[in-house]
């Protein structure tokens, strides 16, 4: 249950295809981001004790898919190198309200939703891919992928009552389908994907 309030369109794989070597190089930079993104959270909230463990095993596990990446660059003779991100992080967290604990509460659903549309596009990818050693890559990371939503969800769930958790995550999904669909029409893992070119 991915909690996503818009399914990517079947062509996103056909149009991504020719920059694959960008999305994999997009990619690695996300496993890096979402490593962070756990490690940021522990140092804002460090008196949160409750969360510390497993956040801190999650920045772990991202670092690992990391590294799996970096391998994965240096097998095909991509260069790791900084690359332009797209905007959907920082424009899903225009709408996290100011005041405790509701940018916690923000924080961790907009923590969940990337994590579910991370998952949902390599579901795509593990399907779509005409290499079958890069098929098994991503069906190997989709299934963390898919923990780390919920674990972000239930840490969201600790601070406030599940029904307004789920009701704040409907309101920040809905958010995401919009940035995500009007996201700049570039390769990346997070974004509405090169336009289809027309004669
Ligand atoms: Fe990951
Ligand atoms: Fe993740």
């Amino acid at each position: 249950m991915l909690n996503l309030a818009y399914s990517t369109d079947d062509d996103w794989a056909v149009r991504i295809l020719p920059s694959l070597d960008e999305i994999l190089l997009d990619h690695t930079h996300c496993e890096k981001k979402a490593a962070s993104t756990a490690l940021g959270l522990i140092f804002r909230y460090q008196h949160r004790r409750e969360m510390m463990t497993s956040l801190s095993e999650l920045a772990r596990e991202e670092l690992e898919h990391f590294e799996l990446c970096l391998t994965l660059l240096d097998e095909r003779g991509i260069v790791f190198q900084r690359q332009r991100p797209s905007a959907y992080a920082s424009r899903l967290h225009v709408v996290v309200r100011d005041g405790e604990p509701q940018k916690l509460t923000d924080l961790l659903l907009i923590g969940a939703l990337i994590e579910a549309r991370s998952c949902e596009r390599m579901r795509i990818l593990s399907v779509a891919l005409p290499e079958e050693k890069l098929r098994t890559f991503y069906k190997d990371l989709l299934a963390s992928e898919a923990r780390h939503h919920m674990l972000y969800v239930d840490l969201a769930a600790t601070y406030a009552p599940r029904d307004e958790v789920m009701a704040r995550l409907e309101v920040l999904a809905a958010h995401e389908a919009e940035v995500i669909r009007t996201e700049a029409p570039v390769a990346r893992l997070h974004s509405a994907g090169p336009q289809k070119h027309t004669r």
